[in-house]
C-alpha cells in the first residue's frame, strides 16, 4: 500500500515536472494562490483549501497537479493531454464548466478558484464524474448510414460545413451547464447539445441516407426541451456554434417534417420508412418499430 502510494506520488510528481521544467524560473517569489476543491465522492463531502505557490503562466490543472504531487497524493483528477485536445479534464470553476488545463489561474484575479467535478453527471471521486452516460447516448443515435463505398466524391463546401461540428473534442461541458440536464435532469429524455451537434453533422452529410426527425422529435433525441438560451454554445471550448449551426437548423427540419399538415397526415398513414432498408422506423427513431 505505502509502495502504491509512493508510486502514485511520483507519477504525480513527474507529470507536474513535465508540464513545468521551468517553474523554478516562473515561480513568483513570495506569491501564493488558494484553491478550494470538492474532496468527496458519491456519498457527499466537502471544499478543502489549499495554498500553493504562484507560478507565472499557470493553469487550474497544473496547481491541482501541485497539490496532488505535494499535499494530497489521493486528489482524484481526469486529464490526459493538457492542450485542450483530449477533452477529459472538464469540471467546474466557481461554478462555470472549463477545461482545467485552459484556464489560467491569473483569469481569477487573485479570489478564490473554487474547483468542483461536473454537477450533471455523478461524481466518483473528487474532480472525477462519471460521464458515461453520454455514451450511451452515442450509442442511441442513428448512426451514419450509406449505399455508396469510400472513398466518396463530395463538392468542396459540402466537406467545409462538416468541419465545424468535427471539431468536437467531447468533453461535455455543453451538456453540463444545459439547464435541461443540470437542473431538470431530462437524461432519459433528451440527448444534450453535444448530440445535437453529432445529429446534425449526420443529417449534413452528403451521403448519408438516414433521416433522423423522429428519434429527435419524440425519441431520445428530446429536442424540444432545448429553448435556445445558447448556454451551451457560451462553454464550447471548441468554439462549435452549437445553437446557431447545430440547434436551430435541426429544430427546423423537425418543424418542417410536423408542423407541415401534408406531411403529418402521410407519417400518420403510412409511417415512415428507412429510405436505405425500406423497414418501418418506429415513433422512437428505432428500426424495430419500437
Ligand atoms: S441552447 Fe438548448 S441545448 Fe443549449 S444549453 Fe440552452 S437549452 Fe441546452
Ligand atoms: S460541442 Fe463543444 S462543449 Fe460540447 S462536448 Fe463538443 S467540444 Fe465540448
Ligand atoms: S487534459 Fe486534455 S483537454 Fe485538458
Amino acid at each position: 500500500m505505502e509502495e502504491q502510494e509512493a508510486q502514485q506520488k511520483d507519477m504525480a510528481s513527474k507529470a507536474h515536472a513535465d508540464v513545468h521544467a521551468d517553474e523554478e524560473d516562473a515561480a513568483r517569489e513570495g506569491e501564493s494562490y488558494k484553491l478550494r476543491i470538492f474532496r468527496g465522492d458519491a456519498e457527499g463531502g466537502r471544499e478543502v483549501e489549499y495554498e500553493i505557490p504562484a507560478v507565472e503562466g499557470m493553469v487550474v490543472l497544473d496547481a491541482i497537479l501541485y497539490i496532488q504531487a505535494h499535499q494530497a497524493g489521493d486528489l482524484a483528477v481526469r486529464w490526459n493531454c493538457k492542450a485542450a485536445h483530449c477533452g477529459s479534464c472538464s469540471a467546474e470553476i466557481n461554478g462555470k464548466p472549463k477545461l482545467l488545463c485552459k484556464a489560467r489561474v491569473e483569469e481569477y484575479g487573485g479570489q478564490d478558484i473554487r474547483v468542483h467535478p461536473m454537477r450533471a453527471f455523478p461524481v466518483i471521486k473528487d474532480l472525477v464524474s462519471d460521464v458515461s452516460w453520454n455514451y450511451e447516448v452515442a450509442r442511441s443515435t442513428i448512426p451514419f448510414t450509406t449505399d455508396e463505398q469510400a472513398p466518396f466524391e463530395m463538392y468542396e463546401e459540402d466537406v467545409e460545413r462538416l468541419y465545424e461540428p468535427k471539431k468536437c473534442i467531447e468533453c461535455f461541458m455543453c451538456q453540463d451547464v444545459c439547464h435541461v440536464l443540470r437542473t431538470h435532469q431530462k437524461h432519459e429524455e433528451f440527448a444534450g447539445p453535444r448530440f445535437f451537434v453529432r445529429n446534425q453533422w449526420l443529417e449534413m452529410h452528403p451521403k448519408d441516407t438516414e433521416r433522423r426527425v423522429e428519434y429527435l422529435k419524440e425519441g431520445r433525441g428530446g429536442i424540444g426541451y432545448c429553448n435556445i438560451t445558447k448556454c451551451c454554445t457560451e462553454v464550447c471550448p471548441a468554439g462549435i456554434h452549437i445553437t446557431d449551426n447545430s440547434i436551430i437548423p435541426l429544430k427546423e427540419r423537425v418543424a418542417d417534417e410536423y408542423y407541415d399538415p401534408a406531411k403529418w397526415l402521410m407519417r400518420k398513414i403510412r409511417g415512415r420508412r428507412s429510405p436505405k432498408t425500406g423497414q418501418i422506423i418506429g415513433r422512437n427513431g428505432n428500426r424495430n418499430g419500437g
